[in-house]
This record gives C-alpha cells, sequence and structure tokens, in this order.
C-alpha cells in the first residue's frame, strides 16, 4: 500500500474483533500522534487506555453518565453502550488539556486534539488495525470527564474503539473534493457542497 492508498482506504468501523494494539504498536501508533500541527507546542492532547477489566469499569461509569444526564435513558441505549464499552478490544479515552487563558485561542487547541485523533486513526490502519471516534452527550458530562482524568476546563473529545477490523472495511462513496475546493479571485468564494 502506498501512502496515499493508505490515507484513501481508511474507514472507520466499530466492526471489531481482538486483537488489539499490544503496548509496543499502541506506543508506535501514538507517536504519529505527536506529529500532530500543535501552535504553541502545547501538546493539547492525552490518551486514557482502557484494556481488560477497565472496560467494562468504563461501561458503567458512562452509563452514570448517561442517567445523570437523562434519567428516563432508553434502557435500549443503555445495553447498546454497555455492550460497547465492555468488549471493544480498546477503548481509547481522548482527553483535551486546555488552557482557556493562554494566547493560544481554546479552537486551536481543539483542533489540534482532532488532527492528532486523525493520525491515531490513520496510523490504526497503516497497521492493520481499525476503529472509531464516538461521543455523544456523554462527552461533554464534566462529572465522566473528572471521573476518567480531566477536570475542568479539561474535557473529554471523545473515545476510539480500537481493534481489528471484522471483514472488509466500509467503503463508503466519498464527496468530491472539488465540491469543498474553490479559487479566490478577488470576491467571495462559494462552494458546490453549499448549493441545493
Ligand atoms: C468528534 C467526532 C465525534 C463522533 N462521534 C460519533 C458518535 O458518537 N457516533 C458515531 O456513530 N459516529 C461518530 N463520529 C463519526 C465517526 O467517527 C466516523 O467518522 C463516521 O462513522 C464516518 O466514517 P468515516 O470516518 O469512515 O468517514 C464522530 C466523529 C467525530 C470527528
Amino acid at each position: 500500500m502506498t501512502p496515499m492508498d493508505m490515507l484513501l482506504t481508511r474507514a472507520s468501523t466499530d466492526l471489531l474483533a481482538e486483537p488489539a494494539p499490544s503496548e509496543a504498536q499502541l506506543s508506535e501508533i501514538l507517536a504519529a500522534a505527536m506529529r500532530a500541527p500543535d501552535h504553541g507546542k502545547l501538546r493539547p492532547w492525552r490518551y486514557v487506555v482502557f484494556r481488560g477489566e477497565a472496560r467494562p469499569a468504563l461501561a458503567e461509569r458512562v452509563i452514570a453518565s448517561m442517567l445523570r444526564l437523562d434519567a428516563n435513558a432508553p434502557e435500549f441505549k443503555i445495553e447498546k453502550r454497555r455492550k460497547r464499552f465492555s468488549t471493544m478490544p480498546l477503548v481509547l479515552g481522548l482527553g483535551m488539556h486546555l488552557l482557556p487563558n493562554h494566547k493560544i485561542p481554546l479552537w486551536e487547541q481543539e483542533i489540534a486534539v482532532g488532527a492528532a485523533a486523525m493520525n491515531v486513526l490513520n496510523a490504526l490502519h497503516a497497521t492493520g488495525f481499525g476503529g472509531i471516534w464516538v461521543s455523544g452527550d456523554i462527552t461533554e458530562d464534566p462529572v465522566l470527564a473528572e471521573e476518567i482524568g480531566f477536570p475542568a476546563p479539561h474535557r473529554l473529545a471523545g473515545f476510539l474503539f480500537i481493534g481489528t477490523p471484522e471483514g472488509d472495511l466500509p467503503a463508503p462513496k466519498r464527496p468530491d473534493p472539488a465540491d469543498f475546493t474553490a479559487s479566490w479571485t478577488g470576491k467571495p468564494v462559494t462552494f458546490a457542497a453549499d448549493r441545493s
């Protein structure tokens, strides 16, 4: 696979089986995250590894968060989350170590975390693994964030479910990049993607 093939064949999947990356493999994958662009070298990304029994323990915290946010959360949603967080081969918590009063604005810090997460997803694909980034309202729950290790102003950016893809990766039709690109000629640009 050429590097471009690698980038152009990556797809998210939650159909994930064992094995998960070993500690050494995960360390190499996360080394790719350390290459993300990062204004001010703030390194705002943080990774929390949930393996083995840490996964059902996390699942219980996630369910407590769901019920905190909605005491009437439907049972099927609770059970879906319990199963996913308990059984994914590896769950990686994405943390954002944020400095609200820093001269580098918060949005720049947050998108650096996103850029690093994208490198993790690409590195997973490049090493034969796969994953998906999930969030949901629990990601905005400051209690859950604190329980995991991110007291305010720090936050969660979601979780990566990680493992070995089962079967072929999904191959959804991707948009034409031309629809998202415009050349500036002195007037404000518009994009085909925004025209109905
Ligand atoms: C910040 C963020 C949060 C996301 N949260 C969810 C989520 O909670 N559930 C979900 O099914 N997909 C979520 N997604 C989308 C998937 O990670 C994934 O991008 C999507 O399924 C499309 O697959 P693709 O990455 O192959 O294009 C999220 C993506 C991002 C960037």
